[in-house]
C-alpha cells in the first residue's frame, strides 16, 4: 500500500551546521533536481534568504527514493526556519512530520538552536536521527559530539550517521535510515478530511498557496473546504505537490504533503496551524496546537519623503497578504509626521520587512526604536496595553507596569562564563541555572526582560565571546517592573519618537548615555541645540550640540578635488536619512540611540 511507503521528515539544525547543503545533497541524490539545475541551496528561495544565509519561509519537496529493499518510497522533506522569531512555524512544520534529521556540526557540537529544535521535535514525538555533519573538516571530533548528544539530549547515538554534506559522504545512509526508522504516516483515507496548514504563501496569480499535510481523508479539486479556525469556506481550485516546483495532482491523500489553492485572497484566511476540512462533511475537531502568531516587537515606520506615505501603505498591505504575523496601523508622530506602527514577531522579522520595503518598493524609511508590549495598570483599575512609549500615561495615573520576560539559554565555552553573566546582569537578567554540556562548554539560563534583548543583546554576546556564544529564548510571560517613561527634548521641544520606557534604577545612566549619543549623531546646526532627557517634568541629563563654526571643506586645504568631492558625497549620503524635527535635522541613527547602553 502506498501510504506505508511515505516518509515525512524535517531537518533540524543550528544555523550554519549545514541544513541547506544537506537538503541539496538529498535532492541531488534522489534526482529530484538535476545537478545542473541545482542552484546553491534550492530550498531557500527568497533573495534575502540567500544573502543572509538564513531560512525565512519554510518549504517542502517531494522526492522519490528507490531503497535498498527494492521498493520505491515517497519522501516529503519539510524545511524549517532556524530562527527564534519563527519558532511557531518550526513547530507547525514539525507537526507535519514523523521524523527529523538532527544535524550537528562535527566541530561545533550542540548549540542553542539545536537544543530548542530538538525539544520541539520531541514534543511532537518525532523519530530523531542524529547526523554529525562536516566530518571532512580537520577539526571534526565526531566521538566527542556523539557523547555530547547522548549526555545533553539523551538520545541513543549508536546509529548516528557521520556525514559530509559538502562531499556527499553519508547521503545514501541517511536515506536508508529514513526508510527504516521514520514511521509511515498513520491516518485513514475514509475519515473526514483533516489537513494541517504548516505554511502559506501569497501568489499574485493563484492567490494563497496553502502548504498542507493530510492527516486524515483526501482532498480534490472542486471540493468545498472550510478553515476550522477562521471558519472561512472556499472551493479548491488546485491540489498538488512540490517537486520542488509546484506540480498539479489529482488528489492528496493521507500522509501526503502538498499544496491547495482556492482563490484565497489573503494569507490571514489560511493561517499557519489551521485545519482544512470539507465544508459538507467536516472533521469533529481541528488538529491540536493552533496558536495565532502574535507580534512581540513594535516600531514606528515613516517614509523619509512624506509624499511616499501612500506608497508605504500599499507596500505594507502587499506584504501583509503574504505574512499574517505582520500587523500595522496608521500613526501620527509630531516629530516624524504620518506613518505606521508595525508589529513583528521579533527583530529579524522587523529587519526583513524594513529591508523589503526599501528594496522592493524603493521607499526610504525612518524607523523608531523597537518596543515590546507593556501592560499598564492605571489607578482607576483600568489595564491598558502599550506598545508605543510615547503613549504611556502620566506617571501619577500609573499604579504598576508589567513587561514581557523570556527564558534565555546561552551556550558558551567555559572561559566566557564571566562575560556572559556580566551582560545578562547588566540587562536586568535573573540567573536561573548553569549546566555543563561537556568539560569545555556550559549552558547558562537566565530570565531576561524581552525589551533588553530586542536590540543588541545578541551582538554583545557575540562580540564578548569571540563569536562562540549561541543563544535562544522562549517567552515566559509578564512580570512587574519599576518602569518609567523617559522623554527626550531637542531644542526645548519634546520629540515623541524618541520617548523610551526604562527601568527606574537605570534611568539616570540611560538618560546620560542617550543625550551623549544624540550629541554625537545629530550634526551641528546653525545654532546651539540643547539635548535633554526628562522623567515627568524633571530633567535628569543634558548635553549641548554646539553651533556650526566652519565649513567641512576647509579641512581639505584646497587642492585635491576628488577628495573634496568624496567628502561632499559622504556628507550627502549621511544626510539622506534626515528628518526635520522642529528646527533640528535629525538622522535615522538618532532614533535608535535611545537603545544605547553605554
Ligand atoms: P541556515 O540556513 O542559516 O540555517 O544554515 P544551514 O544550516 O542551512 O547551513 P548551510 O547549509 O548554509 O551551511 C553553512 C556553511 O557550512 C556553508 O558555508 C556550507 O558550505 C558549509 N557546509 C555545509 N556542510 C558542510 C560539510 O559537510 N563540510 C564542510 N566543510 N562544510 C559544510
Amino acid at each position: 500500500q502506498r501510504q506505508e511507503r511515505i516518509r515525512n521528515f524535517a531537518i533540524i539544525a543550528h544555523i550554519d551546521h549545514g541544513k541547506s547543503t544537506l537538503a541539496d545533497r538529498i535532492l541531488e541524490h534522489t534526482k529530484t533536481v538535476s545537478e545542473r539545475d541545482l542552484q546553491e541551496q534550492t530550498l531557500d528561495a527568497m533573495d534575502l534568504e540567500r544573502e543572509r544565509g538564513i531560512t525565512i519561509k519554510l518549504n517542502s519537496a517531494q522526492l522519490k527514493y528507490e531503497a535498498a529493499d527494492g521498493e520505491e518510497y515517497t519522501f516529503h522533506l519539510i524545511d524549517t526556519p532556524g530562527h527564534v522569531d519563527f519558532s511557531y512555524e518550526v513547530s507547525r512544520s514539525l507537526a507535519a512530520c514523523e521524523g527529523a534529521l538532527l544535524i550537528v556540526d562535527a566541530s561545533q557540537g550542540i548549540e542553542a538552536q539545536t537544543l530548542a529544535n530538538v525539544f520541539l521535535a520531541l514534543e511532537h514525538d518525532l523519530e530523531i536521527i542524529p547526523v554529525i555533519n562536516k566530518i571532512d573538516l580537520p577539526s571534526a571530533e565526531p566521538e566527542r559530539i556523539k557523547k555530547e548528544i547522548e549526555d545533553v539530549i539523551g538520545l541513543d547515538t549508536s546509529e548516528t550517521i557521520l556525514a559530509s554534506a559538502k562531499d556527499g559522504t553519508g547521503t545514501e545512509e541517511i536515506l536508508e535510515h529514513i526508510v527504516k526508522r521514520v514511521p509511515a504516516p498513520q491516518g485513514n483515507v475514509n475519515e473526514p478530511l483533516e489537513a494541517l496548514i504548516f505554511d502559506s504563501l501569497y501568489d499574485s496569480y493563484r492567490g494563497v498557496i496553502a502548504y498542507v499535510r493530510i492527516v486524515q481523508g483526501t482532498i480534490k479539486k472542486g471540493e468545498k473546504i472550510r478553515m476550522m479556525q477562521t471558519e472561512k469556506e472556499f472551493e479548491v481550485s488546485e491540489v498538488g505537490v512540490f517537486k520542488p516546483n509546484p506540480v498539479s495532482a489529482d488528489e492528496l491523500s493521507v500522509g501526503d504533503v502538498g499544496f491547495i489553492t482556492a482563490s484565497i485572497k489573503n494569507v490571514g484566511d489560511s493561517r499557519v496551524g489551521d485545519t482544512v476540512t470539507h465544508a459538507n462533511a467536516p472533521a469533529p475537531a481541528p488538529l491540536p496546537g493552533y496558536q495565532r502568531m502574535k507580534p512581540m516587537v513594535f516600531c514606528g515606520v515613516y517614509p523619509v519623503d512624506p509624499n511616499q506615505y501612500t506608497g508605504l501603505r500599499d507596500a505594507l498591505e502587499r506584504l501583509e497578504l503574504n505574512d499574517s504575523s505582520l500587523e500595522f496601523e496608521a500613526e501620527v508622530s509630531q516629530a516624524l509626521g504620518f506613518g505606521f506602527r508595525c508589529g513583528f514577531l521579533g527583530l529579524l522579522h522587523m529587519e526583513i520587512i524594513q529591508e523589503r520595503i526599501e528594496r522592493e518598493y524603493g521607499i526610504e524609511l525612518i524607523t523608531t526604536a523597537p518596543s515590546v508590549i507593556y501592560n499598564v495598570y492605571l489607578n482607576d483599575g483600568e489595564v491598558i496595553e502599550i506598545h508605543n512609549p510615547s503613549n504611556m500615561p502620566d506617571q501619577q495615573q500609573v499604579m504598576a507596569v508589567e513587561e514581557p520576560f523570556v527564558k534565555a539559554n546561552v551556550m558558551v565555552p567555559n572561559d566566557f562564563v564571566g562575560p556572559v553573566m556580566e551582560i545578562c546582569q547588566a540587562k536586568r537578567g535573573e540567573f536561573q541555572d548553569m549546566k555543563y554540556l561537556d568539560e569545555n562548554r556550559v549552558n547558562i539560563v537566565y530570565d531576561l526582560p524581552l525589551t533588553e534583548i530586542v536590540y543588541d543583546f545578541f551582538d554583545q554576546l557575540k562580540s564578548n565571546t569571540r563569536g562562540y556564544a549561541s543563544f535562544d529564548y522562549e517567552l515566559m510571560g509578564y512580570k512587574e517592573s519599576k518602569l518609567v517613561k523617559m522623554d527626550i527634548l531637542l531644542n526645548g521641544e519634546q520629540v515623541d519618537a524618541l520617548s523610551v520606557i526604562v527601568h527606574r534604577d537605570m534611568a539616570y545612566y540611560r538618560g546620560k548615555a542617550i543625550v551623549e549619543k544624540l550629541k554625537e549623531l545629530i550634526p551641528r546646526q546653525q545654532f546651539e541645540v540643547p539635548v535633554q532627557a526628562s522623567i515627568g517634568n524633571k530633567v535628569i541629563a543634558r548635553s549641548t550640540i554646539k553651533a556650526i563654526r566652519k565649513n567641512v571643506l576647509s579641512k581639505c586645504y584646497g587642492g585635491d578635488v576628488s577628495r573634496k568631492r568624496k567628502l561632499l558625497e559622504k556628507q550627502k549620503e549621511g544626510k539622506r536619512r534626515m528628518k526635520n524635527v522642529g528646527k533640528v535635522e535629525v538622522p535615522q541613527e538618532a532614533f535608535m540611540s535611545v537603545l544605547q547602553m553605554d
